[in-house]
């Protein structure tokens, strides 16, 4: 295995069948090989800073109906919300004051925000934040939205693939959705100058090592500036309640090996592995990840864009977040840099 480790750190990157190989063979040994490469690639470039996002949860209405997510149409056990424009704003303004200088907007695919409404609230943060990175994660729109939206202010954009298998496409989502469009939509997004980020869940279900193999193989091909990944996490009011969660081993694992696919990619540790794993960032971040996500959103909202069951982060005020991050991330030697964090490839 330390030969596939080692072709990936010199080479950047395995044939399929290698990726695979590597997947199923993996063993402790190797992880232990794995993280220190990570962890010497990301030093050389980020040194021990880590870079900070602030999230901002503003709609869990959501038109799609993906079979793993909580906030999926279907549930009528969900509670619905949305923000207004201003509310925004005001989570704008308390992330500034605490040092955030990139704000992502995410949200369900929430048809009552028009992409005239969507593009207005980027131009007023982008008025009122000029030095900030504006990022959107709001699904698949056409090129002509994305273009708006580029066009009042954003930078980036967060669209994970979710699978670059389509047969497991098509067990994680209705029909009427496909990788396809998915693809299209990421192709378009970087047409458009966008900083774009891209990934997928671990331990999904019916994913294998060969299906991990081609979402390795995509993400090499697409070449994002970002890829956020964690473990799958089972939701009560979704078909996949009983399967099992995804692993923090083999999350880990597979951030050391994107570390060294793409070194300079913006690699978050996700709340999703925070969740699996009391110290399950401290890890990511010691496995090759650069980039934490604390929460925006006011506190009220935040029990209700519930992705997965057991959330962690629902509870504590924006500063609270930041603060604990900043002190969990000490523990083990790294800091939190303030700024936008672009990407700079070589
Ligand atoms: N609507 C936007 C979209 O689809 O890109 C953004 C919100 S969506 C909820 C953000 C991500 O949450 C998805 O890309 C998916 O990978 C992740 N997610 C959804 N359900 C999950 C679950 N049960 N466990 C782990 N991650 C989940
Ligand atoms: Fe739309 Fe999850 S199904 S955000």
């Amino acid at each position: 295995m330390n030969g596939l480790i080692d072709k990936l750190y010199h080479e950047n990157t395995l044939s399929g069948g290698e990726f695979a190989a590597l997947i199923k063979n993996r063993k402790q040994a190797d992880a232990g090989a794995l993280f220190a490469k990570a962890r010497e690639v990301s030093k050389r470039r980020f040194g021990n800073g880590l870079y900070i996002r602030g999230l901002i949860e503003f709609s869990n209405y959501c038109g799609n109906d993906c079979h793993y997510c909580g906030i999926r149409r279907g549930n009528r056990h969900c509670e619905r919300y949305r923000l207004s424009a201003d509310d925004i704003l005001q989570c704008c303004a308390n992330g500034y004051a605490l040092g955030f200088r990139t704000f992502v907007l995410q949200s369900g695919e929430d048809g009552a925000y028009s992409d005239g409404d969507l593009a207005d609230i980027v131009v007023r943060i982008r008025k009122a934040y000029p030095d900030c990175a504006i990022t959107l994660s709001i699904g698949e729109k056409s090129y002509e939205a994305y273009q708006r939206f580029f066009e009042s202010g954003a930078d980036r954009y967060l669209l994970r693939h979710e699978t670059a298998n389509a047969e497991h496409y098509a067990k994680l989502h209705p029909a009427g959705m496909s990788l396809a469009n998915r693809k299209q939509c990421l192709y378009h997004l970087k047409q458009l100058g966008y900083q774009v980020g891209t990934g997928f869940m671990v331990g999904s279900p019916y994913q294998t090592a060969e299906t991990l193999a081609e979402d390795l193989t995509f993400i090499k091909e697409l070449d994002p500036q970002m890829v956020g990944i964690g473990p799958f996490l089972p939701h009560k009011d979704t078909r996949f309640a009983e399967e099992k969660a995804g692993s923090l081993e083999l999350t880990l694992f597979l951030i050391g090996v994107l570390r060294l696919m793409l070194p300079n990619a913006l690699i978050p540790a996700t709340t999703a592995v925070g969740t699996v794993d009391a110290r399950g960032r401290e890890q990511a971040v010691l496995a090759g990840a650069n980039v934490l996500m604390p929460n925006l959103s006011p506190v009220a909202v935040r029990k209700k864009y519930l992705l997965y069951d057991n959330k962690i982060c629902t509870g504590e005020e924006a500063a609270e977040c930041r603060d604990c991050l900043r002190r969990r991330m000490e523990s083990i030697g790294y800091r939190l840099t303030v700024g936008r964090g672009d990407y700079s490839g070589e």
